[in-house]
């Protein structure tokens, strides 16, 4: 039982306890052994694969709920025969089928002749297999030949949003926001390129000592980068940024301790009342799961346009349109770009405009669609302080070549956006609001800026954990009559110093179904 509960806990993130593995790492299983076939048998692989299914839970809140479903894997000591039997039927089965012939029969029809061909492979064989060993050395097999080999199981769990593939040996997944080495590991170098070979024929790409980087996409939409030797000076390195991962909701953001529910009231007023908002910080601070999870409080009325270099948003509302960029082909032509895409979207109609990461000169596009009545601009910004994000934005508009000063610059970015949301990655790993900014206009030649929350950071725990907590400054922000008058209340506590946030107990997590 408490082998169950402990593998449980691996895969329910929301039970585990923060700053748990100081630098992010952990060992996901140590039970994963390399075979001969190179194809490891970690328990969450195959058919011990984990569901995933969101249900309300007795308080109305949305509780991801995690279940290990499947049947055993083989005992160790059995392993190694199994193993053995995949890669002597897998072999035979190659020689034996002519591979060329193959692409000519209708996929189902295909596999349901292949699995025939191994059931009666395996019949012939000495080494017993029970049902579930006999189905799983199907699929692996299966897996092998028309998939992405070992890959395919960790693409088919959609707890993991990253896959780091560190030559034939290594294999890191990413689950909310943790890396965590698996078991996985390919035969050898030679195996691992056949894999990739596969994921860049099939977009038409080629991979090899002339063109040694590939960018490729899977059929899902996961993003497929691959770089081999002699760049990559120790054998082939494929990293894959997983499309339609399960992204947190704010019930999951306050749980962790990414912000508390009155700040997360707060902002849901701010996105209903159509105020201009950037979420600031590095890179994996945290900033798209943000946006996301600020996109939902947009009204399910109004008509989203959301403009991202690869997709990764996902709103639930039923009007939304989607579009995305385009790289320059082998020529260099083809191209369009953010800008394109949001100058065409002022064309489209839009109630809000969602850029998914203001990067370039598309920047002067967006501030003055937001400054001429397209308000409740939602988008994202690498910048490691509000401030930063400020002087960002101004290069960025500068960029476009439109000659204008530093103050008309200043004063269009002053004039459009409301809100800087600044997000961090701390050391131990967590992600957190750690600045909440209002815009209140123009001083002199500066723009002029005020603290609304902030996180601070009290020490670091004997286990790496960071200790802080959430802090009013003090100051009711000016935008705070602007959704009053839209009926959004806030009591003036919410504001309050030297009331203490998130205490538990609140209140204010029942807004959200908390507790
Ligand atoms: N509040 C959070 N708590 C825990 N993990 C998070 C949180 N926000 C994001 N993550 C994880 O961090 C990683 C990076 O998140 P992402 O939103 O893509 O960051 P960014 O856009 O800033 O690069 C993802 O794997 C995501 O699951
Ligand atoms: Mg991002």
């Amino acid at each position: 039982m408490s082998v169950l509960k402990n593998r449980l806990r691996r895969f329910a993130p929301a039970m585990e306890p923060e700053g748990n593995g100081a630098n992010g790492h952990a060992r996901e299983s140590g039970e994963g052994r390399a075979s001969e076939t190179g194809r490891v048998v970690p328990f969450e692989t195959s058919k011990e694969s984990v569901t995933l299914s969101h249900e309300r839970g007795p308080s109305g809140s949305e509780e991801t709920r995690y279940a290990l479903t499947g049947t055993r894997r083989p005992a160790p000591a059995r392993l190694e025969e199994y193993q053995a039997l995949k890669t002597k039927i897998h072999r035979d089965l190659i020689n034996r089928l002519d591979l060329t012939r193959l692409e000519k029969i209708e996929p189902s029809v295909l596999q349901a002749q292949i699995a025939q061909i191994v059931e009666r492979m395996l019949e012939a064989e000495a080494t017993p297999l029970s049902m579930a060993e006999r189905e799983r050395l199907i699929a692996e097999i299966r897996d092998e030949l028309f998939g992405l080999g070992p890959l395919e199981p960790l693409l088919n769990d959609p707890t993991i949003s990253d896959i780091l593939v560190n030559t034939y040996r290594q294999v890191y997944v990413e689950r909310f926001g943790k890396l965590y080495l698996t078991g996985v590991q390919f035969k050898d170098n030679d195996h691992l390129m056949q894999i990739i070979d596969r994921i860049v024929s099939r977009v038409g790409r080629r991979i090899d000592e002339a063109s040694p980087m590939v960018d490729a996409r899977l059929p899902d939409g996961s993003r497929v980068n691959a770089i081999i030797p002699p760049l990559a000076i120790d054998g082939p390195i494929l990293s894959i940024r997983r499309f339609g991962t399960i992204r947190p909701t704010i019930e999951e953001l306050i749980r962790r301790g990414t912000l508390t529910p009155e700040i997360a009231y707060m902002l849901e007023g701010c996105v209903k009342c159509r105020l201009n908002i950037i979420i600031s910080g590095g890179t994996g601070a945290g900033k798209t799961t943000l946006l996301n999870v600020l996109s939902s409080f947009i009204p399910n009325d109004e008509r989203i346009i959301t403009i991202e270099d690869s997709a990764e948003l996902q709103l639930q509302q039923e009007h939304v349109v989607r579009l995305e960029t385009r790289p320059p082909n082998i020529e260099g032509k083809g191209e369009v770009t953010q800008r394109d895409l949001v100058r065409n979207s002022l064309r489209m109609r839009p109630d809000r405009i969602v850029v998914g990461e203001v990067r370039g000169p598309e920047a002067i596009d967006m501030l003055q669609a937001m400054n001429t009545g397209h308000d409740g601009g939602l988008t994202t910004i690498h910048a490691n302080s509000p401030r930063d994000a400020l002087s960002r934005l101004e290069t960025m508009v500068s960029m476009a070549g439109l000659n204008l000063s530093d103050r008309a610059i200043r004063q269009q970015i002053a004039s459009a956006i409301n809100l800087i949301i600044q997000a961090a990655r701390l050391s131990d790993g967590s992600r957190k609001i750690v600045s909440i900014c209002e815009i209140t206009g123009m001083e002199g030649d500066v723009i002029a800026m005020q603290e609304i929350f902030f996180f601070e950071r009290l020490g670091v725990a004997e286990d790496g954990r960071v200790i802080g907590r959430f802090r009013a400054t003090g100051i009711r922000p000016k935008f705070a009559d602007k959704l009053e008058r839209s009926g959004f209340r806030l009591p003036s506590t919410l504001f309050d110093d030297t009331v203490e946030l998130g205490a538990s107990g609140s209140v204010w997590f029942e807004h959200y179904g908390l507790r």
